[in-house]
């Protein structure tokens, strides 16, 4: 059974602001990370037992630039590999990129850090398959 770690509940990190504006978000909000490199947003992930894991992560990118928003991912402190936040066509279009990673049994760490001085797309949730 899938869990649901909204990015707005600890203990999520949000280096930004937990906004509401934009409509279709679950929860109370989502994480409208600051526009810099590395204003991640964080995720503590528990895992029934080790091993590769499925995971959703529930973003909105209405960036009229066109630009996707790219970040690293960092599993309990490790980069394991990027995302591209592609444009959703509107803040209040969300959409869900599927990533894989090891976990460890237990507590994890995922931690999403942007590449670019855009930060991060708005960032809704994570869920595990
Ligand atoms: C707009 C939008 C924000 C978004 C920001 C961005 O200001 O309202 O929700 O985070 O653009 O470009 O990241």
């Amino acid at each position: 059974v899938g869990q649901r770690y909204e990015a707005e509940t600890a203990p999520a990190v949000c280096q930004g602001t937990i906004d509401s504006n934009h409509t279709g978000f679950t929860g109370t909000g989502f994480c409208n990370g600051t526009a810099a490199v590395g204003a991640y947003v964080q995720f503590t992930v528990n895992a029934a037992q080790a091993g590769t894991a499925t995971l959703g992560v529930r973003y909105a990118n209405g960036a009229s630039s066109g630009a996707a928003r790219p970040a690293n991912v960092v599993v309990n402190g490790t980069t394991v590999g990027t995302v591209s936040f592609e444009v959703t066509g509107g803040w209040s279009t969300w959409s869900t990129k599927s990533l894989t990673a090891a976990l460890n049994a237990g507590s994890n760490t995922v931690r999403l850090e942007p590449t670019t001085a855009d930060g991060l797309a708005n960032i809704d949730r994570l869920d595990t398959a």
